[in-house]
Order: structure tokens, then C-alpha cells, then sequence
């Protein structure tokens, strides 16, 4: 069994993580592998005509902030399956999230997908956050959401 899960570092993902080193330990011979993705987004920087620092140097250091953050993430994320028998990989992508997840479901050949109900944004009104709801729309793979 190979399984996705799916992390933005927030209280639900830790949850999914969580759930799938559980899940692992339960099925020892059967999970096989379990991929750890984890993808960032870089907002274009607004343009400030006053600003000494040019329009790439701003987008460059948001750049280097992200990609460091998103190295730092998936180390911890990997630390929850220390332990357990299975190859363990982490995956860091930029672009949008859900059409990332999305793309990696369809091309990935996984049997599972682990990622929590919400994530790190503030909207709390609806069940679940927009990625995992766009993820469970789309993908054609089975999807544990993570409450
Ligand atoms: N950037 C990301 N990279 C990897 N997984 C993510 C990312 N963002 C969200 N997820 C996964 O999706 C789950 C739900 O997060 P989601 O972003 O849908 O909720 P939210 O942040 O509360 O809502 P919204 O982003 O719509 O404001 C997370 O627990 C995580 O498993
Ligand atoms: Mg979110």
C-alpha cells in the first residue's frame, strides 16, 4: 500500500500525520511506502514605487523564506513516523495546493490519501478547508479525512 499525506503544519495535519504512522504500525507488511507532501505557495509581492528593493528581490526572498519553511516542515512531519517500518519520503512542491495534491493523486498511484478536515486558514464556518475539499472532489484515489 502506498499512501499521500498531505501536511500545511497545522493542529489537523499533525492529526493526519499522526493517523497514518498509526495506520502503519497497525499493517506493518501492508504500508509500504508513505509519501509526506507538502506544497507552498508564493504570493507576488505588491509593487511599492518607494521601495529600494526591486520587485524580484522581494519575490526572491519570499521565495527562500517559503522553500527554507516548507524544508522545516516536512522534517518535523517526518519525526511522527520514527519508528515505523515503512520508507518514508518527503515531498516538497511549490505552486497551488490543492491542484498540486490533486495532480500527484492522479499521476502518483497511490491507494490512499490522508489529509485533515482543515488546515491553517480562518474560516471556520464550513466542515472542511477549501484544499481538502477540492482534493475529495477530484481525486479518483480513496481520501481519509483527518477530523
Ligand atoms: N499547502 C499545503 N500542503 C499540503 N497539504 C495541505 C496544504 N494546505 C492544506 N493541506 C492539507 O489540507 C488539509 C485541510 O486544509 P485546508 O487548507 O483545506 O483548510 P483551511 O486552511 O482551514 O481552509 P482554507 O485554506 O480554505 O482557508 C490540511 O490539514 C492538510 O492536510
Ligand atoms: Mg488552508
Amino acid at each position: 500500500m502506498k499512501i499521500l499525506v498531505c501536511t500545511d503544519n497545522s493542529k489537523h495535519s499533525m492529526k493526519a500525520l499522526k493517523m497514518a504512522a498509526r495506520l502503519a504500525e497497525c499493517c506493518k507488511d501492508k504500508v509500504e511506502t508513505i509519501d509526506i507532501v507538502h506544497v507552498y505557495h508564493v504570493d507576488l509581492p505588491v509593487s511599492d514605487f518607494h521601495s529600494t528593493v526591486t520587485y524580484i528581490e522581494q519575490y526572491e526572498f519570499l521565495h527562500k523564506f517559503k522553500k527554507e519553511e516548507g524544508e522545516k516542515i516536512l522534517e518535523a512531519a517526518a519525526q511522527v513516523f520514527t519508528g515505523v517500518d515503512a520508507e518514508v519520503n518527503t515531498i516538497l512542491k511549490e505552486g497551488h495546493p490543492a491542484a498540486t495534491i490533486i495532480k500527484m493523486a492522479a499521476t502518483g498511484n497511490y491507494d490512499l490519501i490522508i489529509m485533515g478536515s482543515r488546515g491553517l486558514g480562518g474560516l471556520k464556518k464550513a466542515l472542511l478547508g477549501s484544499v481538502s475539499n477540492a482534493v475529495l472532489q477530484e481525486v479518483q484515489t480513496s481520501v481519509l479525512i483527518v477530523k
